[in-house]
């Protein structure tokens, strides 16, 4: 029988969409993949493949679950198997310079950002902005290693003390620090390669590891991200959004077969927004999503239920091996 395998190393974030499998009655597997085996000759199944594979999967004791699924994705295509999210996707969600250049390519404007490898290169990097900026990891998630700057002896400092620590790729970025007039940020939800809806994201009391202002304490680090937020983030989606980058947004997530996705903008004092996030890893927040009475994973379960019927059809190549 066919099914729908989902590609994944976190039980958490899947149980929401297991329960919209349930609830539409669709046959699905998990493939959990933090470690195992792949035969590269071996006949992959039959079925419509989901890659919900995380950035941050190294943090959750999974330091190569997204190198064995970037193993995996190829074979699945290589047999022509139907594959939401596929290797192309991965690519962008585990490096954040690679989201920045197609971000480019489409025409989208991302903050200025420098990537460093090795201290002294951070250090360097920093002396090339103006004004103040913050760091991240290049292979983040979660907001990883995300601290806002006002200075360059502020981030010495930081870099030096116990408390840095490096991206996983060895990748620092160092960003432009976007001070929005209103503390949210807006993402942009897909799924199935189409808008489903966007979500304002108050930032007040930190967006994951947020370098939110009220975080600021003068020249010092910033201190979110020593202990979670007061509460958590508010998330509020928006009614009748309706923004050219939406289009934008589409057609780079289109070429690089990324059908589900959440896009993330910070609009400046100006009114201009500077998109600095990709996630091909998406969840949605369920209280916002039960004032507005929509559901991101139950749209996800639907696409991905009409993506099988037609596999069971025959018009998707899959059949075709
Ligand atoms: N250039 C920036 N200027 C201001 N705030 C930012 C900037 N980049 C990120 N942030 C804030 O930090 C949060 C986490 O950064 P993000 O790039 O989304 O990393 P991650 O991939 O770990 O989620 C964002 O949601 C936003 O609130
Ligand atoms: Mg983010």
């Amino acid at each position: 029988m066919n099914k729908i395998y989902v590609i994944h190393e976190n039980e958490a974030w899947v149980e929401p969409l297991r329960a919209a499998f349930q609830e539409l009655s669709l046959p699905f597997e998990e493939w959990f993949l933090d470690q195992g085996v792949l035969d590269f000759s071996s006949e992959p199944p039959r079925g419509v493949f989901y890659n919900r594979m995380s950035a941050s999967s190294h943090t959750r004791d999974h330091r190569y679950a997204a190198e064995y699924t970037s193993c995996v994705l190829p074979w699945l295509e290589l047999h022509q198997r139907r594959v939401v999210n596929g290797s192309r996707a991965l690519r962008l969600e585990i490096n954040k310079i690679a989201q920045y250049a197609e971000l480019g390519r489409f025409g989208i404007r991302t903050p200025r950002t420098l990537a460093a490898v090795g201290r002294d290169a951070i250090f360097s990097a920093a002396k090339q902005m103006e004004g103040s900026f913050i760091t991240k990891h290049n292979r983040a998630g979660k907001g990883l290693g995300v601290r806002l700057f006002h200075s360059v002896d502020a981030l010495e400092s930081y870099v030096r003390s116990a408390l840095f620590e490096d991206s996983v790729d060895g990748v620092t970025l160092i960003q432009q620090y976007i001070k929005a007039p209103e503390p949210f940020i807006t993402r942009v939800e897909f799924v199935g390669g189409k808008f489903l809806y966007a979500v304002r994201v108050d930032t007040t009391l930190g967006f994951e590891l947020c370098p939110a202002d009220v975080c600021e304490v003068g020249d010092a680090m910033c201190p979110v991200g020593e202990a979670p937020p007061a509460a958590a983030p508010r998330f509020e989606v928006i009614e009748g959004f309706d923004h050219p980058i939406v289009e934008r947004y589409r057609k780079l997530l289109a070429a690089n077969d990324a059908e589900v996705a959440g896009v993330e903008f910070i609009t400046d004092e100006r009114g201009e927004p500077y998109t600095y996030d990709i996630n091909t890893n998406t969840n949605y927040n369920g209280a916002a999503e039960q004032r507005c009475g929509k559901s991101g994973m139950r749209a996800v379960a639907a696409f991905l239920g009409k993506e099988l019927r037609r596999l069971e059809h025959g018009r998707l190549d899959a059949a075709a091996d």
